[in-house]
């Protein structure tokens, strides 16, 4: 089997950008505390006109102009996402769309949650591989990792608001009998630790929509027990200890298990880039591997944890900051609702 290689990168961010102490007129919460427990200091989040596909799109577009391709030489197109704006169509669609990337190519979402781009990175190197996808002319795959967490946040209630943020970015990736690709992926069935219920409009008995009563006589509706159970877990709800428990588990066993793939060891690999929850997450792993701290690419400070945008905006990043030059080789791991994990082994 042939490798993967990422070609380009393109990243696109909402602009309103709200620091730790501006969270304190919502909620009682401070800088201190925030920063001191997750290495948090900003986030941003998406006001006004600003939608989640249209920070997808435009990280598409920056994305295909950094790896100097046009539209027409996309293939496939996957979204990695658990906040997608429309439930029909994908959100890949909606890219597709909105990027001018021209019909006949499969488009599709997938939802791994914070583990989503590298479950993506898996499905394109399977699929390119088995040659039933790409065309020749149409040689790329578009990966977006996007998310707006800030739909499912409650900003009456600090353990959880105070953590996430918006964004979307992508990658170029192609196949390369050069560049070597290794990847594993992992779920464990969890509905406890990280969630948000969802539910179509027709069930809810009553809403008050424009000052008119609307679906009351549908009678595909829920209970009003049931409708108002889900409308309080319509907002993110986490185990924080479970899960840290989890993710630590699994940053260190992604490592092991891509030291095993690749052949190549945590001391000599260029960098780790992990899903950007929480740094303690990260210095607790890499104290435990005695590992520097510079080989961990951060930059949850300036974004907060983005779920599925959380590696690709890092990625996106380090090559903004000129990181990532020919030759160097990357671990990613991912983790997150699900429960979700996966790591891969990246040659730039
Ligand atoms: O993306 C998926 C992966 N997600 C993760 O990996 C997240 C993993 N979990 C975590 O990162 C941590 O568990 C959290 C950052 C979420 C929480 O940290 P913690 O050290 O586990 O704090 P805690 O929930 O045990 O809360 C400690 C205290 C509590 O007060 P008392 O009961 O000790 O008086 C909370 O009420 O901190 C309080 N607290 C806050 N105080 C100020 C909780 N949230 C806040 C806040 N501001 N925002």
């Amino acid at each position: 089997m042939n490798g993967i290689e990422i070609i380009g990168l393109g990243k696109a961010v909402p602009k309103t950008r709200l620091k730790n102490d501006d969270l304190r007129q919502y909620m009682d919460t401070s800088d201190e505390w925030i920063r001191s427990r997750t290495g948090i200091e900003a986030r941003h989040l998406c006001t006004g006109e600003e939608s989640l596909t249209d920070l997808a799109a435009e990280a598409a577009r920056r994305a295909m102009e950094n790896a100097g391709i046009a539209p027409e030489e996309i293939g496939l197109v996957i979204c990695a996402t658990c906040t997608t704006d429309y439930m029909v169509p994908s959100m890949a669609c909606a890219v597709q769309e909105i990027a001018g990337i021209p019909g006949g190519i499969p488009a599709f979402d997938i939802n791994a949650a914070c583990s989503g781009f590298v479950y993506g990175l898996q499905l394109i190197h399977s699929l390119m591989n088995a040659g039933s996808i790409c065309r020749p002319e149409r040689s790329c795959a578009l990966l977006i990792g996007g998310e707006q967490l800030s739909k499912m946040l409650d900003f009456s209630e600090r353990s959880v608001s105070v953590l996430f943020g918006d964004g979307a970015a992508a990658a170029i990736v192609r196949v390369s009998a050069e560049k070597r690709f290794f990847c594993h992926t992992a779920a464990e069935g969890d509905r406890g630790a990280l969630y948000a219920h969802t539910v179509g409009r027709n069930q809810i008995p009553m809403l008050e929509f424009e000052g008119k009563k609307t679906v009351s006589e549908n009678p595909l509706r829920v209970s009003e027990s049931l409708a108002s159970e889900i409308m309080r877990d319509g907002y993110l709800k986490m185990d924080g200890q479970k899960v840290f428990r989890f993710a630590v588990h699994v940053l260190a066993s992604e490592i092991d298990e891509m030291e095993a793939q690749s052949g190549i060891s945590a001391e000599d690999i260029d960098y780790i880039v992990c899903h950007q929850a929480n740094c303690r997450i990260i210095d607790y792993v890499r104290k435990q591997r005695k590992l520097p701290a510079e080989k961990f690419f951060m930059n949850l400070r300036e974004y907060g944890n983005t779920s599925g945008a959380s590696i690709p905006l890092a990625l996106a990043d380090m090559k903004d900051r000129g990181m990532l030059k020919p030759g160097i080789r990357i671990f990613c791991v991912g983790f997150g609702a699900g429960l979700t994990w996966g790591g891969c082994y990246l040659e730039f």
